[in-house]
């Protein structure tokens, strides 16, 4: 027997061996995970020495895991994993606001605020943006009332508040309700590009690769409501160079805000769609 025929063989008894997983969608996963999986350690014919570097480097991502931090999620951001999910799952006229990937830093159980009111503590440096808009249904343009707006930002230092205890709790972070007429306002932070976590496993990467580890300037919205699915979104800034180098792939044009210089302070006015279907509202990395 050749080589091939002796490493075809093996595959095929990994995959016999993994045949009577009865959840017939768990068997399709586990299948295709192993022809994937045995096909790219033959295509590229990995070495023993790359095969060890392999698990430490997933044994180091493990360690730069915790509560507050998931590496295995931004390393499936880096490489345009979570992107394309979000892509994949979610084929949107392209008149209407994209999916985002959600990121490692949504938390759940944000503060509900009232109207018009900022996400930002007094002490939080940087320019205000008062944004206003319609949540409206996808299908017929109908307003959208009750609608719960999800927004979440960095500060201006590149930190989401659960990064940085010099931000009090839940800083930049809030869900914001549409009234009768589907309208919201609220005031955040005037975005400012920040780079991932560089520390760890992905930045490695990102150096080896010569990328930059920058996200455009972006807030972050995750658009709720019953009977309609869960929109889950990043706004960019219109002028902004970075929008064509996001580090995680996220950013396109059909998630492009213009944001208006108003004085001292900016405006925003955005429109949400949603589209008629099951209300199930992701699962934040940090809990
Ligand atoms: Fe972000």
């Amino acid at each position: 027997m050749n080589s091939t025929n002796i490493t075809e063989k093996l595959t095929d008894n990994v995959l016999a061996a993994y045949g009577n997983i009865e959840n017939p969608r768990t068997q399709q996963i586990m299948k295709s995970l192993i022809q994937h999986l045995h096909g790219f350690i033959k295509d590229i014919q990995l070495s023993e020495p790359e095969w060890e570097y392999a698990w430490d480097f997933l044994a180091r991502m493990a360690q730069f895991t915790s509560k507050d931090r998931n590496e295995f999620l931004l390393m499936a951001d880096v490489l345009g994993a979570s992107q394309l999910i979000e892509i994949m799952n979610h084929q949107r006229p392209s008149n209407s606001v994209g999916y985002a990937l959600g990121g490692p830093f949504y938390r759940a159980n944000a503060p509900l605020r009232a109207r018009g009111t900022c996400t930002a503590s007094d002490e939080t440096t940087g320019k205000r943006v008062i944004i206003t808009g319609t949540v409206i249904n996808l299908a017929d343009g109908k307003p959208i009332s009750n609608a719960t707006l999800d927004v979440w930002q960095a500060a201006t230092n590149g930190f989401y508040e659960n990064q940085d205890p010099a931000q009090p709790n839940m800083n930049l972070r809030g869900k914001f309700k549409t009234d009768d007429k589907g309208t919201y306002e609220l005031i955040a932070l005037l975005p400012t590009p920040y780079p991932v976590p560089t520390d760890g496993p992905v930045g490695e990467l990102l150096r080896t690769a010569k990328r930059h580890p920058l996200r455009p300037a972006h807030i972050h919205f995750v658009v709720s409501a019953p009977e309609h699915e869960t929109l889950v979104t990043q706004v960019f800034m219109a002028d902004d160079e970075i929008i064509h180098t996001d580090a995680v792939f996220t950013a396109s044009d059909n998630m492009v805000g213009n944001f208006i210089k108003d004085g001292d302070h900016y405006r925003l006015n955005y429109d949400f769609q949603l589209a008629e279907g099951e209300s199930i509202c992701p699962k934040a990395p940090i809990p």
